[in-house]
């Protein structure tokens, strides 16, 4: 059956759209765009007061499957994305066992492309089992289908490793994603280290561990003359070590999350384990920095680092509460509470946030809707506040710092390869 989407105001910079447009979806695809448009028979979406925008892209998600299905699986994982508007994700390979083999990479596409409602794009391990010692057979996870490597969870603890893995991945034209931790300064520390480390009598985790890395990355990048990808930049002095190594032209791409530039580590006080997460929420200069490393182009994407953990995992002394946070269902709304009512990005920008450069990264033809290609589409308000209910999470995991947190922005249908998947805010 055609789709049509009527009276809705289209923002795709990538297309160079920005206005009122009608879009006729067929076949799974973008039919045409234009004005006035009708169809005989169709499905017909009215999105008049609404923003059409390409389907969300994420880069940077824990489906947990295969081996922590109590935590999410693809189904129950996508669906939750599916809720937040995003119709492609990509999966770090933190599973168990890891994807960092082609048997593991196969599963997971298979089984979204029976259980999942979007899109979903492996990454596979840089190390053999996670572990930092061994590079996996990068060649073989491209071909099963792995769009990016990371060790994401762990920092890869050997430079000279990390330079090999660029060094690769370059040559197999896919993405390193370094999680830029240096273990030795962390030192098991639980949250950022400051004032409320300090007054918690928690140990702190000092910005300088993400910071050490982020510059050791930018370093091997431009030795091996590679592009390298920075996952959740949390710190103030991250954001100016890439924005200085951007003006070198180093090839450099970064990624925050929606915890980063939403929350502080005042977020923890009370020993609030829903707060915990690596990197940790650090100070208000830092979320500061990181909205203007948004603005200025700095921080290329959001991405959720979707990170479902059983509430047993968190109903517990905050040493030892698993790290994460559960981010799909709220990225939508905190970007648009955070950053495009205040000001800080305009709605063009945060399709680049969230749409166009997690593609590009990615390599993946998505971030726009284009005649003849997939239609991969988000209708959102931008107007409407809900207060979050973490309950009515589709994820299997509830962990979130914002249940009760009045957010503006709403997502009213996800359409993914021309299949409505929500419709009118409600999950099919
Ligand atoms: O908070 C986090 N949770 N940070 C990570 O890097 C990994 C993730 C997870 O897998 O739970
Ligand atoms: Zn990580």
């Amino acid at each position: 059956m055609k789709i049509l989407i009527k009276n809705g105001y289209l923002v795709d910079p990538k297309a160079n759209r920005n206005g009122l447009y009608d879009i006729i979806i067929d076949e799974g695809k973008v039919w045409e765009i234009g004005n006035n448009l009708e169809v005989s028979g169709g499905d017909i979406i009215d999105a008049s007061g609404k923003y059409v925008l390409p389907g969300f892209v994420d880069a940077h998600c824990h489906l947990r499957d295969p081996g922590f299905e109590y935590k999410e699986d693809i189904e129950s994982g996508t669906r939750s994305a599916a809720a937040g508007g995003f119709t492609s994700i990509a999966c770090m390979p933190n599973t168990n066992p890891p994807a960092d083999n082609e048997a593991v990479i196969k599963y997971i596409l298979n089984k979204a492309k029976h259980e999942g409602v979007i899109n979903v794009f492996p990454i596979g391990a840089i190390s053999k089992g996670l572990k930092g010692e061994e590079l996996s057979e990068i060649g073989e996870l491209k071909f099963a289908g792995a769009v990016a490597i990371s060790d994401d969870g762990r920092p890869v603890k050997s430079a000279s490793l990390m330079k090999k893995a660029m060094l690769y991945a370059s040559m197999f034209d896919i993405t390193v994603i370094s999680h830029c931790e240096d273990l030795e300064l962390a030192d098991e520390g639980v949250m950022n280290e400051g004032y409320y480390s300090t007054v918690m009598g928690l140990k702190g985790i000092p910005a300088a561990a993400e910071e050490v890395m982020v510059s050791r990355e930018l370093i091997l990048s431009e030795y091996t003359g590679t592009p390298v990808h920075i996952a959740h930049v949390s710190t103030e002095l991250s954001v100016e070590l890439i924005r200085n190594a951007k003006k070198r032209g180093v090839n450099v791409t970064a990624e925050t999350c929606p915890h980063y530039f939403s929350l502080t580590d005042e977020a923890c006080d009370g020993f609030n384990t829903l707060a915990k997460v690596n990197p940790p929420l650090r100070t208000k200069k830092d979320a500061a920095a990181i909205i203007e490393g948004l603005r200025d182009g700095t921080i290329d994407i959001i991405a959720t680092d979707h990170a479902p953990h059983h509430l047993d995992e968190k109903n517990v002394e905050f040493n030892i509460a698993a790290n994460g946070i559960v981010g799909f269902e709220t990225a939508l709304p905190l970007a648009v509470t955070y950053l495009v009512k205040p000001g800080h990005l305009t709605m063009e920008q945060l399709v680049h946030k969230l749409c166009v450069n997690p593609s590009k990264i990615l390599g993946l033809s998505k971030g726009s809707i284009e005649v003849g290609q997939a239609a991969d589409i988000t209708i959102i308000d931008v107007n409407e506040v809900n207060t979050v209910n973490v309950a009515k999470f589709k994820s299997k995991s509830k962990n979130s710092p914002y249940d009760g947190f009045k957010l503006t922005g709403a997502v009213y249908y996800t359409i993914v390869n021309g299949k409505v998947v929500v419709r009118e805010k409600v999950l099919l």
